[in-house]
């Protein structure tokens, strides 16, 4: 056996929309991503999605539409992956590490409570595994305090917190479609918002700056009845980044879309048959309280003392594995910014996830399960 940690389940439908774009010989930013944000739009429930192509770029952006005082401050949970702050950095602001909630994973309101300071400008709470953050204590916090609040929804795509989207909670929901994703594009990302007057300038600011589309604009170049001269004309107002999506990925992102419900529901399924299997587990716990009746989830993950020993075993038996993640604050690059963040600095030493993915088959879970038993009865 060989088990896959992640992997995009892609098929006849995502073929058949990328022949699409090829025939219309328009792979750049064109038509195909403005039908994808519609549908995103639609699929999550809000006025404005902008695709780019990463979340990283879709966080970074989200802080700019801002314009925050350089050196401002923003709090981010300790264990998240480094977009999440290094869009702080890109900014030009300072990320204040908050510490995690040792069940869940995602950021403790009670630390954030602690580590806020009139300094602070925004938060980016983070839906760790696709568990869902408390949103309506979080957004009840930052409004008192006049937050911002940007959710990085790399981990949730199509997941729901008391009847209500994640990605809509917040300001800003940003998105990831990377290929390991819930959904994929390949590469992507999306940033989703109800509020048209901040995110609108974001489609010149992930264009370089320029605040009109090329492919709206072609019929225009060869209109032979048109005395128009300056056809090709554009201005240049913000200092824009080349972030946009193309029309390759927005096709496979239109097919992925459609199946994303389908491929949540059967990495439910996965996680019903992994907590069912290692029910009887002596030393091995599950990574997160899982309850995928009601929440998607990107990680199935467990917690294990002996957590070297059991990455170890598991790559014997050809069972891939990750840790998600090591904490921020101990990475050489957010070290001036360390924050005392106890609970995240014990956890993260006993986190391993396990391959899970919509096409993960019962046999491979089996396989995992009787593998995680056998290394429980050495230790
Ligand atoms: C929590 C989180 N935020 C942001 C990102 C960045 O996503 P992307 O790879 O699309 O830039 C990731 C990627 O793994 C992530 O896990």
């Amino acid at each position: 056996m060989n088990i896959r940690l992640f992997k995009p389940s892609l098929g006849q439908e995502e073929l058949d929309n990328i022949k699409d774009a090829f025939e219309r010989a328009w792979i750049g930013l064109g038509p195909k991503v403005a039908e994808f944000e519609n549908e995103w739009s639609k699929y999550i429930g809000v006025k404005n999605s902008i695709a780019t192509n990463s979340a990283t770029a879709a966080l970074h952006l989200s802080l700019t539409a801002y314009g925050f005082k350089e050196g401002s401050k923003v709090l981010v949970p300790a264990i998240t992956f480094a977009s999440t702050a290094t869009a702080i950095l890109y900014n030009r602001l300072e990320p204040v590490f908050v510490d995690v909630d040792a069940k869940t994973i995602s950021i403790s309101i009670e630390d954030l409570e602690k580590k806020y300071t009139k300094n602070c400008v925004a938060v980016i709470p983070v839906h760790f595994g696709g568990q869902p953050v408390p949103m309506d204590g979080l957004m009840r916090f930052a409004k008192a305090k006049r937050l911002a609040v940007i959710e990085d929804c790399a981990h949730c795509a199509g997941g729901v917190y008391k009847g209500k989207k994640l990605g809509t909670w917040g300001n800003i929901g940003c998105f990831s479609f990377e290929e390991k994703k819930l959904m994929t594009t390949g590469d992507g990302g999306m940033i989703c918002s109800d509020d048209e007057a901040l995110v609108k300038p974001l489609k010149a600011y992930r264009w370089v700056g320029i605040d009109k589309d090329t492919w709206r604009r072609v019929k225009g170049y060869t209109d032979t009845g048109s005395k128009d001269s300056k056809h090709w004309y554009y201005e240049i107002a913000v200092l824009g980044y080349k972030y946009n999506m193309n029309d390759l990925a927005a096709a496979i992102g239109l097919a992925q879309l459609k199946k994303l419900d389908k491929m949540n529901t059967k990495r439910s399924y996965c996680i019903k048959r992994y907590m069912e299997g290692i029910k009887g587990l002596k030393n091995i716990q599950p990574l997160l309280p899982y309850n995928p009746d009601d929440y998607v989830y990107w990680i199935f993950g467990v917690r294990c003392a002996k957590r070297d020993d059991l990455i170890i075993y598991l790559k014997s038996r050809g069972i891939a594995t990750g840790v998600h993640y090591m904490p921020l604050p101990l990475h050489p690059l957010f070290k001036p910014y360390n924050t005392k963040c106890p609970i995240s600095k014990r956890i993260w030493q006993t986190f391993i996830t396990l391959p899970l993915h919509a096409d993960l088959t019962d046999k491979e879970i089996d396989y995992v399960i009787d593998a995680l038993y056998d290394f429980d009865k050495k230790i």
